[in-house]
């Protein structure tokens, strides 16, 4: 349970679909887009964008977090990472503690383009974040 509705669960995962066109995965190949609801009732979107160094590449989560701040907006309520694959994606854990930043108990949908759903959390995914709290 998410506690968000059946219709924003699927705008978000069509909002996810569009924007993984977007992806720049020449490397990997594998293309992700997430799209995430914001307070204001908006949504958010980001593609994941890789480089020939490698390790630069950004992930479509962390895209559209830092595309929505830069907008002023930082409310996440929800969002949706969606790949082409036969199983849903998992947000890595720089993602993970990224996103916790705004939100530590954001409600996730997984999907594929084949319809495959998982529904789960930032506090499922990421248990014991690490926040401003343990700073001085
Ligand atoms: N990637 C994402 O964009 N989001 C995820 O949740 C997992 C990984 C990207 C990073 C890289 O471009 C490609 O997937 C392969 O790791």
């Amino acid at each position: 349970m998410t506690g968000i509705s059946k219709e924003v669960q699927e705008r978000l995962i069509a909002a996810a679909d569009k924007v993984r066109e977007n992806a720049y995965a020449p490397y990997s190949g594998y293309r992700v887009g997430a799209a995430f609801l914001m307070a204001d009732g908006s949504i958010e979107v980001g593609c994941n964008v890789e480089n020939a160094s490698y390790g630069l590449a950004i992930c479509a989560e962390r895209t559209a977090f830092v595309s929505a701040i830069a907008k002023g907006k930082k409310d996440f309520v929800a969002g949706a990472v969606i790949v082409s694959s036969d199983q849903v994606g998992a947000p890595c854990g720089a993602c993970r503690q990224f996103m916790s930043e705004f939100n530590g108990s954001l409600p996730l949908i997984l999907a594929t383009d084949k319809g495959k759903v998982k529904v789960t959390n930032l506090g499922e995914l990421l248990p014991m974040q690490f926040d401003r709290s343990y700073l001085p």
